[in-house]
């Protein structure tokens, strides 16, 4: 199934499986990646506007996402919140925007989404809309290192990829060279299992 049609038949329902994650886990990772980040900035899958509410003040903020049913959730929170985003219906392998149309880039478990033949493309995307000296926050999920946490991760996967199309094991950061970005930092943000990966336009 495309992962159109995956998050168009789950978005009625993500916040509310979300929840338990959101809370423990996912609510102080997401302040942490906006810090940083300003001018015009791109949330690229943006689904229902979890984001929302750590955007920076100061910025301009446009989110982007592939499923209308996701971007309708998203509109009713921007509604409620009373956010500033402007928020597009794209794929963010072929983005609608000019080169070098924004400041900053942050992307929250899209990557983990995208098969692996759709990394480097998506990747060149964010490339080629982010400014040079510009700087792109990526947020996804590492498969543990520790052998009861990976022992529950494997049992979870099946899951994760049946509803959310979704993999722990993406290892993003292997197609950064190839599209021209570079890593300028790894960090866990929740055990060993969340990662940060701060990534630039190469000069
Ligand atoms: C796991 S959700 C994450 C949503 C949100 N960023 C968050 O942190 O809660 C992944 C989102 O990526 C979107 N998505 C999947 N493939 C996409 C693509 N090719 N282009 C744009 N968005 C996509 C999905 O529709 C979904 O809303």
């Amino acid at each position: 199934m495309s992962k159109q049609k995956t998050y168009n038949r789950i978005a009625r329902l993500y916040d509310i499986l979300d929840m338990p994650f959101e809370h423990g886990r996912y609510k102080p990772v997401r302040r942490i990646i906006f810090e940083g980040l300003s001018g015009d900035l791109l949330d690229a899958g943006v689904g229902t506007g979890r984001n929302f509410p750590y955007y920076p003040k100061d910025a301009r903020v446009t989110g982007i996402d592939l499923s209308h049913a996701m971007l309708g959730r998203a509109k009713w929170r921007k509604d409620k919140l009373g956010t500033a985003v402007e928020l597009r219906e794209m794929n963010v392998m072929e983005m609608d925007f000019p080169d070098d149309s924004f400041d900053s880039v942050a992307s929250t478990f899209l990557f983990c989404v995208l098969d692996s033949e759709h990394q480097q493309p998506a990747l060149k995307e964010l490339r080629r809309v982010c400014r040079p000296g510009g700087i792109i926050h990526i947020l996804e999920y590492a498969i543990s290192e520790d052998p009861y946490r990976k022992f529950m991760m494997k049992l979870w996967a099946p899951w994760v990829r049946f509803a959310y199309g979704a993999e722990f094991d993406r290892n993003t950061e292997q197609y950064l060279d190839g599209v021209g970005l570079e890593l300028v930092e790894k960090t866990f943000l929740y055990k060993d299992i969340i990662k940060l990966l701060t990534v630039r336009p190469k000069a």
